[in-house]
């Protein structure tokens, strides 16, 4: 792409994308390392991989802000330029804009408060004790509203902070999003819970060798149609995705008796790394081989996961396989597996164990305590008590500790307020998605029913992968689906499934 040079693009222009691809090209490097820390890495190797991490860190934010990008940007300002270039300057100039209006000193203090607040939050965790992780907390949501009023001091801080994960959404918009769809989820999940019906919860009840798991695993990742020689599969703690165009991997968990966790979590990150092997492959290190930002990103996970991964088309498809793989599950109905893929809990307290519908209000309940906090209308010592209150409100549900309440998730130790809305935002965009591929291709069902999974990847490609950052979130969305988005597809969705499932 840098190379590329037309008769009417501006030498600026082509000087600013050699620029900025060598800074994505350091910051490809160090999620390369990171993702080797997470994976690969022995024991005793942290110190070294901290420092080579902070040190690419700040070379990457030097190449961004102390090189010549600024001027770059200046002489682009008045440029003739084609459309996608204009999309290219567009992307940079924000980038830009936000490193170089944080003072390095605030950047390393807030890098050095996290990596303390990190280590008293496990403590915090572990002995169910919030008192040792508040300070820390404080700390952050004070270095935080001090970062934001760098970017933007007339702004509501949370909208500046929630801009650093989903630049092109305004929070006005996401927030009537969750709105309404703690609207529909409250009473949704009273419905459910007020039925007679039962499903097949026990569907999957023993133990399954985890080796085999992880064969299974495989074979539905080549079944979906990811390119091993472009990607591999490991196992982490967490699942995650990492990589470029070039090079994705994804990981999984296995547990012996939960052989559907590392399934949707495998298709889940599945659905992460076929988008990123998606953007193209000439534009590395442009935005527009870049991502469009995390609620994009977790569509094409949740895509995967919720509308393939578990519809009952996918079960009827998967379940041979299960049961040559485990013949202790030859008696399972591909209804019996689906509903238990599909089933709501009358009681769960963790986030990532959630249920399709649950979930959502397990991220309003951090969303609202967020805001709280950053506007200063929460006290940091008032968190666990609100945060029961809101699971008691809108899941009924009371913690029985902070360690499965207020303490179990890490984002708030990393200083990431903002970063919980765009699970959801990502789910609701994966149902708008879901349902304009589906008009389009026809037979959509039958063809993930008998594993023919190329029509919905290549639209996926057609409208979404390959445009990388050149349209922001909205105009994409508007250009795949013809419409704006919103919660509509989602409610319709989750209000006609859930109703089958549970005869409503
Ligand atoms: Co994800």
């Amino acid at each position: 792409m840098a190379t590329e040079t037309t008769p009417e693009q501006p030498e600026a222009y082509t000087a600013l994308l050699e620029d900025i691809e060598r800074h994505a090209t350091v910051k490809s490097a160090s999620s390369v390392l990171s993702w080797d820390q997470q994976v690969m890495m022995p024991e005793e190797g942290t110190p070294a991989r901290s420092k080579q991490l902070s040190t690419l860190s700040s070379l990457a934010h030097e190449l961004l802000v102390d090189g010549e990008i600024g001027d770059h940007l200046a002489a682009v300002e008045d440029a003739t330029l084609t459309a996608e270039q204009e999309a290219v300057v567009r992307e940079i100039r924000r980038q830009y804009r936000r490193a170089n209006c944080v003072p390095r000193e605030l950047v390393e203090d807030i890098s050095e408060t996290t990596s303390e607040a990190l280590g008293a939050w496990e403590e915090a965790r572990e002995n169910d004790d919030f008192a040792t992780f508040a300070p820390y907390l404080e700390t952050l949501v004070e270095v935080k509203r001090e970062y934001a009023a760098h970017i933007d001091a007339d702004a509501d801080p949370y909208a500046v902070l929630f801009a650093d994960y989903e630049p092109c959404l305004p929070l006005s918009q996401a927030e009537s999003i969750l709105d309404e769809l703690r609207e529909t989820l409250v009473s949704l999940i009273e419905e459910i819970r007020a039925t007679e019906t039962e499903l097949a919860i026990d569907a999957f009840a023993g133990t399954y060798d985890t080796d085999t798991q992880e064969e299974l695993s495989r074979d539905v990742l080549e079944m979906l149609g990811y390119e091993f020689d472009r990607g591999r599969l490991d196992v982490s703690t967490h699942p995650f995705t990492s990589g470029n165009q070039f090079d994705c991997r994804v990981t999984t968990r296995f547990d012996e008796e939960d052989p559907l966790g590392a399934l949707t979590s495998t298709i889940h990150e599945f659905g992460h790394a076929y988008y990123t092997l998606g953007l193209p492959d000439e534009a590395f290190g442009s935005p527009l081989g870049d991502d469009r930002d995390l609620s994009v990103h977790e569509s094409q996970s949740r895509l995967w996961e919720n509308h393939v991964g578990r519809s009952e088309a996918f079960w009827e498809l998967l379940l041979p396989k299960f049961q040559d793989a485990f013949p202790q599950a030859d008696e399972l109905t591909p209804r019996a597996a689906y509903e238990a893929a599909n089933q709501v809990y009358d009681e769960n307290f963790i986030r990532v164990e959630a249920d399709e519908l649950t979930y959502h209000l397990h991220i309003i309940v951090r969303f609202e305590i967020e805001r709280e906090l950053i506007s200063g209308d929460l006290a940091v010592e008032a968190v666990p008590d609100r945060w029961n209150e809101l699971y008691e409100e809108y899941l009924g549900i009371t913690p029985p500790s902070d360690a499965v309440g207020c303490l179990q998730d890490i984002h708030w130790s990393h200083g990431s307020f903002g970063y919980f809305p765009t699970y959801t935002l990502g789910s609701v965009m994966a149902a708008q998605l879901y349902a304009a591929a589906d008009r389009e291709i026809e037979a959509l069902p039958e063809k993930i029913r008998t594993g023919n999974f190329e029509p919905l990847g290549e639209w996926l490609r057609k409208n979404i992968h390959r445009h990388g950052a050149r349209y922001e979130t909205n105009e994409l969305v508007e250009r795949a689906t013809g419409d704006s988005f919103s919660a509509d597809a989602f409610t319709e969705y989750v209000t006609e499934k859930y109703s089958d499932l549970y005869d409503l």
